[in-house]
């Protein structure tokens, strides 16, 4: 059964290309609960792109930025957020999250993860593939402290992976 906490939001935490913020939307939809981005959230407070915040005033700025979007969910109750693949590089977000409710992580493939960055444009340092994949392996311990739950979304269908989810909601 599900750990509730504070708020009792669902987050969601993986790398680039998880499926994150899909899989949140489509409960959203399913289960009536309302869904959040927290890039979305920056983008919407500084009215400029994530790419273009970390261009014009670098990473740290938006890590920044990317704590306060999740501490602005404090006054919100049993939203899905879907966290930026970095969100757990600041420790301050792994408590905020542990406090406003449950984390998902959906653990993914690199190669899934290449496939979906080539397409992206979100960050263009991520282009390269010796990058992403150092990336991956620095965040994956910090993924899993943060979890209270890893769904293993290698080989599995969208639709296994939402059922697995929805048992939670
Ligand atoms: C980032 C992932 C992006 C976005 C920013 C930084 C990262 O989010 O927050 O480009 O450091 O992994 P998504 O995982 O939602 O693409």
């Amino acid at each position: 059964s599900t750990v509730k906490r504070g708020c009792d939001h669902i987050f969601f935490v993986g790398f680039l290309g998880a499926g994150k913020s899909t899989l949140a939307r489509n409960l959203g939809r399913m289960f009536h609960r309302r869904f959040v981005d927290t890039d979305r959230l920056v983008e919407r407070k500084c009215g400029q792109t994530v790419s273009q915040i970390f261009e014009a005033e670098g990473e740290q700025r938006f890590r920044t930025l990317e704590t306060e979007a999740l501490e602005s969910l404090a006054s919100e109750r049993s939203l899905l957020v879907s966290c930026g693949g970095g969100v757990v590089e600041t420790p301050r977000n792994i408590e905020l999250i542990h406090e406003m409710g449950f984390c998902v992580y959906l653990e993914g493939d690199i190669d899934d993860s290449l496939r979906q960055i080539r397409r992206s444009d979100t960050r263009p340092d991520f282009r390269s593939a010796e990058h992403a994949a150092r990336l991956l392996e620095h965040r994956r311990p910090l993924y899993e402290s943060a979890a209270d739950l890893t769904v293993d979304i290698r080989g599995t269908s969208f639709t296994e992976v939402s059922y697995t989810v929805a048992e939670l909601l």
